[in-house]
């Protein structure tokens, strides 16, 4: 077999050429100028994407460990923290408020669905006011996106920060910081940014910047203190990933030249377009279309063989990787990732290529159906 990869894991995603040639450039001192000069303008490009007039910060460190900066520098010990947990990185960074001391309420919705801002309602009244609240923008493990804008709406005239995970959706689809309110936006690289795994990107807010600079909790490598006090020359306080900056700049080029709207639209048509594809295989869907992630699919196959088994032929018969189901819906889920460096034909060999580990397992299908579904939704002619 040809030795060649096709990657739908909803990160790490492609690279494109433009950025693995960048990241290639001859390594530069990060105390010099032409390296200040760098990350002043990645910085500006990136508050674009963010929507965002805030501070912005770019760390050398996965999404993680953007999420456990917003963490760190916001928690003191003993704080009443609300998260919101729609899945597996919701409970993530549920977990990494209480390793910080913080007392956290966990409201918890079924995967698969997204936050109810009533109940968030009767939780506030019941048991607010919070002094953090944490929310996924996009839950990576069950194929959803969370209506961010409700909750910044509901919590801008209170006393908490609204901390969102926007790791899987930044750069793919239209997030507004600003507008919704949102006091600590992070994401990381290996997503929709086009990049390999090892930055993160966070903003802060006007009302954070208190928060932060009162809070006692332990903080060295992830303090955004040390972060601010740096960007006054634009550098960082630890050595960055410089060639991970090449790539950034690069890749929020492609991004910016493609436009923010069309990068968007091409989301969405990708999504909608693997959604008909598995629904024409008679496949169920995780997540309820008004609700669906434009950035990863999450496939029900709900078959007599496993997902492992389609896993195991996609990636040994056709190079394909998908990625399985996390927590409670492990074993039960194939997730597809189409976002970043991915275009609507890559979405049709994704398709086509589920198509073909199903037939190979013996499942009786209609071959073709899923990729004529698919192209269906992406031939119609634009505007
Ligand atoms: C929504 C979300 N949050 C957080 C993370 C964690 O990021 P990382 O694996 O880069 O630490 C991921 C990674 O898949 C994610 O999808």
């Amino acid at each position: 077999m040809l030795d060649k990869k096709y990657l739908y894991t909803p990160g790490p995603t492609p690279i494109p050429p433009q950025v693995t040639a960048a990241m290639a450039r001859p390594m530069i001192g990060h105390r010099g100028q032409e390296f200040a000069g760098l990350h002043g303008e990645i910085v500006e490009k990136a508050k674009v994407i963010f929507q965002t007039t805030n501070d912005l910060y770019v760390l050398t460190t996965s999404g993680t460990g953007g999420l456990e900066t917003a963490i760190a520098n916001t928690v003191t010990p003993g704080d009443r923290v609300l998260a919101l947990v729609t899945g597996n990185f919701g409970e993530r960074f549920a977990k990494l408020a209480s390793t910080y001391g913080g007392l956290v309420t966990k409201l918890e919705f079924p995967w698969g669905t997204t936050i109810n801002m009533e109940q968030v309602d009767e939780v506030w009244k019941a048991k607010g006011p919070f002094k953090l609240v944490l929310a996924t923008h996009n839950e990576t493990s069950t194929g959803v996106t969370n209506d961010i804008a409700a909750l910044g709406e509901y919590f801008a005239n209170t006393e908490s920060l609204l901390l969102v995970d926007a790791v899987s959706s930044m750069g793919a689809m239209d997030i507004r910081t600003d507008e919704w309110h949102v006091d600590i936006m992070v994401t990381g690289s290996q997503k929709a940014l086009m990049l390999p795994p090892g930055l993160a990107l966070i903003s802060v807010s006007p009302k954070a910047w208190p928060i932060i600079e009162a809070n006692s909790g332990v903080r060295f490598y992830f303090s955004l203190l040390e972060a601010r006090k740096s960007f006054d020359q634009c550098n960082t306080p630890w050595t960055p990933a410089v060639a991970l900056f090449y790539g950034l700049d690069a890749a929020l080029d492609l991004i910016l030249a493609e436009g923010l709207d069309n990068v968007f639209q091409r989301h969405a048509r990708m999504a909608a377009a693997v959604r008909a594809g598995a629904r024409a295989l008679g496949l169920g869907l995780l997540a309820d279309d008004s609700v669906a992630s434009h950035t990863v699919t999450a496939v029900l196959p709900d078959l007599d063989i496993g997902t492992d088994t389609l896993s195991k032929i996609l990636q040994e018969d056709m190079g394909v990787m998908f990625a399985g189901g996390q927590g409670q819906l492990r074993g039960r889920l194939l997730r597809i990732g189409h976002m970043g460096y991915c275009s609507e034909l890559d979405v049709l060999m994704a398709i086509a290529a589920l198509e073909m580990a199903l037939y190979k397992a013996g499942i009786a299908i209609d071959l073709g159906a899923g990729v004529k579904a698919a192209e269906a939704l992406l031939c119609i002619p634009e505007a």
